[in-house]
């Protein structure tokens, strides 16, 4: 069996990625709590990036770390890359204030997936997108952030009134870790040294 270090704090990611990978039966994910800088970047691709390079100096193990953000459409794409420090600040009421009772509330999570392999010195990043619309109010205690406020296309439930595998068949996640396992389903288990 071998480790793969999932670095994040937050175990509802950690709780989600593991479902997406448990098929993975020579892979055991592992949840790292290792603070790394999460730079104030345009794309959450640049901010993977960057984590790849300050965590592969830390880590003699294969590790993924993942980046993710809610993207509104009337409000020009915000809170995007902010999408942390907005949750902090105003959280799913403050953006419910913002949108106010506006009709267009499309919107879509975006998640990045960078993993990285100090043996081989191979990174690869895996993305996934869900598109879906802000609620008019809150509803769910399933899940994390902006769950209770987002309804993916095709249901009338936010992805907090699901449990973890109905979300991953819809989120942004699920696409994600779904390309990540196909991934380790083409690799060669005995290259995939640790
Ligand atoms: P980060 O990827 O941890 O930087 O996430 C940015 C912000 O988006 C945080 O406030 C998260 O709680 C929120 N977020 C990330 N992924 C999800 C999700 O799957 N559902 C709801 N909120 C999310």
């Amino acid at each position: 069996m071998k480790i793969l270090y999932f670095v994040t704090s937050n175990k509802g990611k950690y709780i989600e990625a593991e479902e997406k990978l448990r098929e993975i039966k020579n892979i055991k994910l592992e949840q790292k709590r290792i603070d790394y800088p999460e730079i104030q970047a345009d794309t959450l691709e640049e901010v993977v990036e960057y984590g790849i390079e300050y965590l592969k100096k830390k880590l003699k193990k294969p590790f993924i770390l993942e980046d993710a953000g809610l993207f509104i459409e009337h409000l020009n794409g915000f809170p995007g890359v902010y999408s942390a420090y907005v949750f902090k600040t105003i959280g799913c009421k403050g953006i419910l204030s913002l949108l106010d009772d506006m009709e267009e509330r499309n919107a879509y999570f975006k998640s990045v997936i960078g993993f990285y392999d100090p043996r081989t010195n191979e990174k690869k990043i895996f993305k996934g997108i869900s598109k879906g619309e802000i609620s008019f109010e809150m509803r769910g205690t399933q899940g994390f952030g902006y769950d209770p406020i987002f309804i993916p296309e095709g249901e009338s439930r936010t992805f907090g009134e699901m449990e973890t595998k109905e979300k991953n068949r819809y989120s942004h996640r699920g696409k994600s870790f779904e390309k990540l396992a196909s991934f380790f389903k083409k690799l060669k288990i005995e290259n995939f040294k640790v």
